[in-house]
């Protein structure tokens, strides 16, 4: 295969990313873990799933960041889950000490990389790979608003019995619940869902979507959502290694852009070889913008508690 690609944590989110890189036959896939014998197993079991899937990818499951020398992504998925009596903030605190210790390594083996952080809570998560990797905003892409877009638009085909292909869901904000769905923007054939749906319906939709990640945790009992948050890591990778220029909702980081500054918060970019290549600034109503300004506060609220 041409490129690499590193799928750093080899759990639920990172071993069903990893599966889909290599199925697609992308890259070659490294997945890493600091579980002895876990990527290993899972790589290999990848690997040899690759003749049935007609992908010539191999996957190689490794503890060692030599193994990662040169990848062109690098998908951040180690982390730790929320236990019982442990805070958001010890959450926040934890994961943050694991991603700056991974995107150290990353840096060291991987300098030219783009970087997908998906570990949460996300946007802050891009902030300390950004801040600990000295990259330019370009090549820290946060995966978020595409797995929030997929499920929108998921509701709108089924609300509607029409095929998931002909929705565009667009979701702005941090990866949370002050997330915001965004109704004038999100079209079935090119057509506002505002024209084909009444209020009600839309505003259930709207409610959902914000709280996609929690139904499933609920339903789960233990863990998160892991098959959707992979299919949008692949369709990320897919862009940039393809150089698709294709217009995603990801989380960056703004510099002025819709009035927020020096923070990683989901909107639409341009996503190609380059990384995000370009941000997309869309005209904003004043509810929306104020509904986006409140979901940025409350990342930059945990942006704080890390002393940033
Ligand atoms: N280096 C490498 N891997 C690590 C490290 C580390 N320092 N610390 C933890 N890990 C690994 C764990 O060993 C585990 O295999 O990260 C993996 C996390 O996997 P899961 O617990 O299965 O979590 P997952 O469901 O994959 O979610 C990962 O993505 O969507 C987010 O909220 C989710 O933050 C979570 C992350």
């Amino acid at each position: 295969m041409i490129g690499k690609v590193s799928v750093i944590g080899s759990g639920h989110v990172g071993a069903t990313a990893a599966r889909g890189i290599a199925n697609k036959e992308l890259a070659d896939v490294v997945l890493l873990d600091i579980l002895d014998g876990v990527p290993q197993g899972k790589g290999l079991d990848m690997f040899e799933a690759c003749p049935i899937e007609g992908s010539d990818a191999r996957v190689l499951g490794t503890n060692d960041y030599a193994d990662t020398t040169g990848s062109a992504v690098v998908v951040i998925t180690a982390g730790l889950a929320r236990k019982p009596g442990m805070s958001r903030d010890d959450l926040l605190q934890k994961n943050a000490g694991i991603i700056k210790a991974v995107t150290a390594e990353v840096v060291k083996y991987s300098p030219d990389s783009i970087i997908i952080p998906v570990t949460n809570p996300l946007d802050a998560m891009c902030q300390v790979v950004h801040r600990e990797s000295g990259f330019p905003r370009e090549r820290v892409v946060g995966m978020a608003g595409v797995l929030d877009s997929a499920r929108m638009r998921s509701f709108i085909a089924d609300a509607l019995k029409v095929s998931v292909e002909n929705t565009h869901a667009f979701v702005l904000g941090g990866h949370g619940d002050t997330m915001v769905p965004l109704p004038r923007y999100s079209t079935v054939a090119g057509i506002p869902i505002t024209e084909l749906l009444d209020q009600a319906t839309i505003d259930a939709i709207v409610t959902r979507t914000a709280g996609g990640g929690a139904e499933i945790v609920k339903l789960l009992g233990t863990g998160s959502a892991f098959y959707a948050p992979g299919s949008a890591v692949v369709e990320m990778v897919e862009a940039i290694l393809k150089d698709k220029k294709k217009i995603l909702p990801c989380a960056v980081l703004l510099q002025g852009e819709y009035g927020i500054r020096d923070l990683f918060v989901g909107v639409p970019v341009k996503l190609g070889a380059g990384g995000a290549e370009q941000i997309i600034e869309i005209k904003l109503e004043a509810g929306e913008q104020a509904a986006l300004d409140k979901s940025a506060d409350a990342v930059r609220e945990l942006v704080g508690v890390l002393g940033f």
